[in-house]
This record gives structure tokens, sequence and C-alpha cells, in this order.
């Protein structure tokens, strides 16, 4: 078994199971974010991020979900190193042009963008949720039910940059996705030619639908606030 996790196979098996874990946190997380466009009142927000917070199950799987990230970002830093030892000069233009699109050639790259995004997000709401507390969180708040939703609006009002960052990071985040969704299914041996091809698309729209939302979130709330 250890053998199997020091291969690279292994290394890769790792990162494409915690990978599936992190898209499946994504889709959730998108659908508890989007409560704030269903709801402009903010309650419906509130009590589902509350839910999350407090609900016992969501609690194990929280730090699940960091070791899943911890991992993920562990083994692609090797696995990336790795690759450079074994292949310092790398392939010819014209192969690595034909053989891999952009996205797969550069995930080590966008892996690093989406952690930078996710270092400010985590320091913007997680962090103040959790643990330092913020005046937003308590004004109109209803039997201990923080308003999670007053923290998060007042945020993509008050300032464009960080409207910009968040559309920037589901753009980056996107772009991940494309490769990453069917060659996790790849590496796990979930997948063979007929398949690809399906999974490629369910890819698209998965991404589509994750990455859309993500951005639409901030830029919904700023223009409103504009309008109103
Ligand atoms: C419109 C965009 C987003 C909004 C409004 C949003 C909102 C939030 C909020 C309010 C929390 C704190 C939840 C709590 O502790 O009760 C949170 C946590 C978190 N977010 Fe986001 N998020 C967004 C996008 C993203 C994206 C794109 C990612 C991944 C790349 C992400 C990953 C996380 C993680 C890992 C946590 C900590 C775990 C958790 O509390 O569930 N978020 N987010």
């Amino acid at each position: 078994m250890t053998s199997f996790l020091n291969s690279s196979i292994g290394k890769k098996f790792l990162m494409s199971l915690s990978g599936l874990f992190l898209i499946s946190f994504l889709l959730v997380h998108l659908i508890v974010n989007s409560m704030i466009l269903f709801d402009p009142t903010g309650v419906l927000f509130n009590n589902a991020a509350h839910f999350m917070g407090t609900n016992p199950i969501i609690r194990i799987v929280e730090p699940v979900l960091a070791i899943g990230f911890i991992l993920h970002i562990f083994y692609a830093g090797l696995l990336t190193l790795q690759n450079q030892w074994a292949r310092p000069v790398g392939y010819a233009k014209q192969n690595s042009a034909n053989s891999s699109k952009w996205a797969s050639r550069n995930m080590f790259v966008l892996g690093s963008l989406v952690f930078i995004f996710l270092v400010i997000h985590i320091s913007n709401f997680f962090w103040k949720i959790k643990f330092t507390g913020s005046e937003l969180l308590e004004q109109g708040s209803v039997d201990g039910v923080e308003n999670a939703f007053l923290l998060v609006t007042t945020f993509f009002i008050n300032w464009w940059w960080i409207v910009i960052v968040y559309v920037v990071g589901a753009v980056v985040l996107g772009i991940h996705l494309t490769h990453a969704f069917w060659a996790a299914f790849q590496t796990l041996g979930l997948s063979d030619s007929r398949w690809r091809k399906r999974l490629e698309i369910v890819g698209w729209v998965y991404t589509i639908i994750v990455a859309g939302g993500f951005a639409l979130i901030p830029l919904w709330v700023k223009i409103s606030s504009l309008i109103n």
C-alpha cells in the first residue's frame, strides 16, 4: 500500500480522489450561496449557512474537506516537481501543442491561482464567521443565526476590487475544472474512449454552472446595489 501511494500513479490516484471530493463540495457550496440570488432579504442564505455551520454531519465533513485540499495541493506540487526533474528540457513545442490543451499543461499554475483566491476568500468570510467575528454578523442576527448575508453582500457592495477578485477566481477555477473533471475519472480508471467524450461534455456543463454561478453572485449583488 505504501509503495502504491509513493508511486506516481498512487499520487495521481490520491489527487483525483481528493479532486472529485472537492468537485462535489463546490456544487453544494454553490447551491447554498445561490440563496443570495433568490432571497434579497438574506433569511434563506443565513439559515442555510447556519445549518451548514452547525449540522453535526457537515462538521465532520469540514476537517475531511481541509485534508482533501491539503492532499490535493501537496501531491500537485510533488508531481509537478517530479515531472520537472524527470523532463527538465520539456517536449518539443509541436508535440505538446497537439497532445494536450492549454489547461492540461498549466494545471499547477491554475491550481496555484485558485489557492491564492482561496486564501483571500477564507480570510473574507470563513475566518470571521468561525474565529474573529464581525459587527456585521451581529447586526439583525435572529435566534443565534449570524447575519452572514450582510457580511458577504457588504464586501461585494463596498469594494469593486473584491468583485473583480471573485469573478477572476471563478474564471480561473473554471479553466482548472475543464481539465480536472474528466482527468480525475480517467486516472481512477472510470473512463474509456467511449466515456471520455461524454465525461468531457458533463465536465463542461458542470464547469459552466459552477464557474458561471460563482461569478454571477458578486456581480449580481454589486449591480443590484447600483440599480436600487
Ligand atoms: C460567490 C462566491 C462565493 C461566496 C459568496 C462564498 C461564500 C462563503 C462563505 C459565506 C463561507 C463561510 C461559510 C461558513 O463557515 O458558514 C465560505 C467558506 C468556504 N468557501 Fe466559499 N464562497 C464563494 C466561492 C467559493 C469558491 C469559488 C471556492 C473554491 C475555490 C470556495 C471555497 C470555500 C471553502 C473551502 C470554504 C470553507 C469551508 C466551508 O465553510 O464550507 N468558495 N464561502
